[in-house]
């Protein structure tokens, strides 16, 4: 890890140094695919750094971690998220979806997929608009034969917009939802 980065790891506990540098690393071999050479991913308050040709996310959890980057003119904002696959109770599928998306759901299962959908929304939005979204801002729109989602605000906010225009893919791996969001260019700066 680059100085600053090591410095954060010795400050936590160190389950979150271990998830924190298993992110690091795999954000920086997602930044090396795409041509990016080796370079510290500093925090600004939550918020990862990325080098000024990229954008990404990160995720992890207690046994895996992940990362989406692309080019910086490829995307307004990438968000990522991973949870297993059974993590969110009824109980808490009560707060974090909407009336519509409780009743939609397939199987007790996709009630994590929900959830982990709108935590990637998050990660892809917050840093393009600065704005916090509640789970009950946003809404989704599930299309299981295409492998695709989208989502839409609730309320006027400043990130409806690029949500609107925003597009989610799902996979299962190793027990876990590993969800993305990708929202592309806004059309002025194409
Ligand atoms: C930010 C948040 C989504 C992170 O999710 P999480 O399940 O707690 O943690 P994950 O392991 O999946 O992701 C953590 C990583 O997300 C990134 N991150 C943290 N805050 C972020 C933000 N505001 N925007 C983008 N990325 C963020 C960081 O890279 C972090 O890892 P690091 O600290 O090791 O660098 C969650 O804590 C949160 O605040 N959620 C509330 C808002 C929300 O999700 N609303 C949904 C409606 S759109």
């Amino acid at each position: 890890m680059f100085p600053e980065e090591t410095a954060y790891a010795a400050s936590v506990v160190h389950t979150r140094a271990l998830e924190f540098s298993t992110g690091r690393m795999a954000a920086r071999a997602a930044l090396e695919r795409i041509g990016v050479p080796r370079c510290e991913i500093p925090r600004r308050g939550r918020l990862p750094v990325w080098p000024p040709s990229a954008i990404g996310s990160i995720a992890h959890t207690r046994t895996l971690a992940a990362a989406i980057v692309g080019p910086a003119t490829g995307h307004d904002g990438l968000g990522i998220d991973i949870e297993a696959r059974t993590a969110v109770s009824p109980q808490v599928a009560e707060r974090v979806l909407t009336r519509t998306e409780r009743h939609w759901l397939p199987a007790s299962e996709w009630r994590t997929m929900l959830f982990s959908a709108k935590e990637a929304i998050y990660k892809a939005i917050n840093p393009m608009t600065g704005e916090f979204l509640g789970f009950n801002d946003v809404e989704l729109d599930i299309d299981p034969t295409a492998g695709e989602y989208r989502a839409r605000c609730r309320r006027n906010l400043r990130s409806a917009v690029p949500v609107a225009a925003g597009r989610g893919y799902w996979a299962v791996y190793r027990a876990h939802w590993l969800v993305v969001f990708l929202i592309p260019p806004a059309p002025d700066t194409a």
